[in-house]
């Protein structure tokens, strides 16, 4: 997967990106990611990106031309028209089921705005999708793209080493992970589960699921709800047993 960040601060993405998980990913070819600067697309001696809106009001607005011209650029070296994703607190909220519709994809262009935004004419005619990462306002969208960049190539095949941890982590049901433990058995004076030292791989399954619905209804009510109404047949109330009569 190729992911293209249209930004005017491409070294604050490239640092980023080139660290950790995403940093090997790159360096072992499983993905690509290229900061391209907008401000290389400005046709004036000064660079100059930016100019004062029409109608009057604070701050500046990135203009036109340099954005669609560096979008211009970028799609001409991709086989085919990528989809853009735009990063404001306007968009649809990002979340994991956004994050794998994007991991199918080819090639992403992820386009950070600043200033005040971006003049609408050349927003409407390149933007495919409006993603916010939350309800509220960030300095520029070079951080909600890294976000978007991190949570999606960590989908694509091979960028995680253990390539069963995506299917069992947070979200992936829609219910948040389990608690975990690893060495020293106790810490603290608290011991780990025991049902985890049993080695009966059903029990600690089911103890798993057990703990992630509890966790999920305890900290994120609104995606338990969600799962309750999508998993019905693990809600059924079980008949109670009836007691046998003693017979004398
Ligand atoms: N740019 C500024 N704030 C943002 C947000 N919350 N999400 C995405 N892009 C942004």
């Amino acid at each position: 997967m190729n992911f293209h960040i249209m930004t005017l601060f491409p070294e604050m993405v490239m640092n980023a990106l080139s660290e950790s998980i995403t940093g090997r990913a790159i360096t072992n070819g499983l993905i690509s990611a290229e900061a391209v600067n907008i401000r290389d697309y400005a046709n004036n001696k000064h660079k100059k990106v930016d100019d004062y809106t029409y109608g009057g009001g604070a701050g500046m607005l990135m203009q036109a031309d340099p954005v669609y011209l560096c979008y211009e650029d970028i799609k001409r070296k991709t086989a085919c028209t990528p989809r853009v994703v735009y990063l404001t607190p306007q968009g649809n909220i990002f979340d994991q089921r956004m994050a794998e519709e994007f991991s199918r994809e080819e090639d992403l262009i992820l386009l950070c705005g600043h200033y005040e935004g971006i003049d609408e004419r050349v927003l409407e005619e390149i933007v495919t999708d409006y993603v916010s990462i939350g309800d509220y306002i960030l300095t520029g969208g070079e951080l909600a793209a890294m976000i978007v960049v991190d949570a999606v190539s960590r989908l694509c095949p091979g960028v995680l080493s253990n390539s069963d941890s995506p299917e069992t982590e947070s979200f992936s049901d829609g219910l948040l992970e389990y608690p975990q433990y690893s060495r020293p058995e106790v810490w603290h004076g608290k011991r780990v589960p025991e049902v985890l030292l049993s080695g009966d791989h059903a029990k600690v399954d089911a103890w798993r699921h057990d703990m992630s619905l509890l966790r999920t209804m305890e900290r994120r009510f609104d995606l338990y709800k969600k799962y309750v109404q999508s998993h019905p047949e693990e809600f059924v109330p079980k008949k109670p047993r009836r007691k046998k009569k003693k017979t004398d």
